[in-house]
């Protein structure tokens, strides 16, 4: 088992990764005490390993199951009013615990519920998803969406736990795997020229991917965000770089109403997009350009963005919420394992950018 600690003064933990911890939870929460535990679990995921766990939770002192339906559109005011329900007929108190078993959208959910429950009880994540082993579940960003507008209503709620076990990822379906694959690549991008080579070397298509190497790029993109996190719990200037690829990404998924791309895939057409940018001012060399590109189309295949309207896109840029005054920060590479954050990208740089990754999508076709 691996350790990787999120040093955040008084809301420190530990975020473990290795195969079988979902059978020891009761052993890893130990520190914790024991508590008036209740598990908020993705249907799905139930479903396939909810009699393994079985034990281990009945072991815990779980009290109570609240089962959420999966999907994004279930992130919403109307489940997050379930899961008070299911807290109240638990009788959770302040010192009882949330335990979230699923995805990013569980995690993102039962936090938030966590949070806002008695203004804050404890909780702890078990993420089932690639893309919650390396992302969601580290950094203590919880929330739900509003009807139109994704995940704007949230808090910061750090965790008390974060146990991660890749054995969940058996029966991951493989575009999902892919998607979390591309946040991967982008903490390399951000601060691991190592894992970037890794990845290069990965199976095309992650196809066969070795579970050794599966587990060590889980480990590492963790420790990579942790380190990001650690720096600017709040989302000042710094943790900020984690959005390398998300500026065009969140445009392309808001575009097509976020129905044709899983969040991932979004991100690796993104990264291109900000490694051409970078490119274009002179700031990345072409070959770095060349490597990250292929990187991210080693990883698999993505829906098109060719048929996009350009405007259409700059107009979603244009309100990314992340942007202040009008102007949208772009991340964007210098090198493998280095970024800048940039506040002048014009539209005509943005516009190059998509005709390069449109060329890309010719070239895999
Ligand atoms: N809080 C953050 O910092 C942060 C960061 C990134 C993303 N997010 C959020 O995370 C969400 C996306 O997370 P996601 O990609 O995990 O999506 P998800 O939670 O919707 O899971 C994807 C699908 O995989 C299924 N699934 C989960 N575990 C499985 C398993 N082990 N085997 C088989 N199927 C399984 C789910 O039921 C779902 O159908 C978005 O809502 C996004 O906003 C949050
Ligand atoms: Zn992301």
């Amino acid at each position: 088992m691996l350790e990787i600690p999120v040093e955040l003064g008084a809301r420190r933990y530990v975020v473990s990764v290795g195969r079988g911890l979902a059978r020891l939870l009761p052993d890893l929460l130990a520190p914790l005490g024991k508590r008036h535990t209740v598990v908020v679990a993705s249907r799905l995921l139930l479903k396939s390993h909810g009699k393994a766990l079985a034990r281990p939770l009945e072991r815990l002192g779980v009290v109570h199951t609240c089962v959420v339906p999966d999907g994004e559109r279930f992130k919403s005011r109307r489940t997050l009013e379930g899961v008070y329900d299911a807290f109240l007929k638990a009788r959770l108190g302040r010192d009882g615990l949330v335990l979230a078993l699923g995805g990013g959208v569980v995690g993102d959910l039962a936090g938030f519920a966590a949070a806002s429950w008695m203004r804050g009880v404890d909780w702890v994540v078990v993420p089932t998803t690639l893309l919650a082993m390396v992302d969601s579940s580290i950094g203590g960003k919880v929330g739900i969406n509003h009807a139109r507008a994704k995940n704007m209503i949230g808090a910061f709620h750090q965790p008390r736990a974060v146990v991660i076990d890749p054995a969940f990822l058996a029966t991951l379906p493989m575009r999902e795997l892919r998607s979390g694959a591309y946040e991967i690549l982008k903490c390399a991008v951000l601060g691991d020229a190592a894992l970037f080579a890794r990845l290069l070397r990965a199976p095309l298509g992650l196809e066969g991917w070795e579970r050794p190497e599966l587990d060590n790029a889980i480990a590492t993109a963790c420790r990579i965000k942790a380190e990001i996190v650690e720096k600017d719990e709040h989302e000042g200037q710094l943790r900020y770089v984690l959005n390398l690829g998300h500026t065009i990404g969140h445009a392309l998924e808001a575009v097509t109403r976020y129905r044709r791309y899983t969040h991932g895939e979004a991100v690796g057409w993104g990264l291109i997009g900000a490694s051409w940018i970078a490119h274009d001012r002179g700031l990345l060399a072409a070959s770095e350009y060349d490597g990250i590109a292929s990187a991210v189309d080693r990883l698999g295949p993505r829906p098109r963005m060719s048929d996009l309207e350009p405007i259409a896109l700059l107009e979603a840029i244009s309100h990314d919420k992340k942007g202040r005054a009008g102007r949208v920060p772009f991340v964007l590479p210098t090198a493998i394992g280095s970024v800048v954050v940039q506040h002048d990208v014009k539209p005509p740089e943005i516009r190059r950018a998509l005709r390069a990754m449109a060329g890309r999508e010719a070239l895999r076709d």
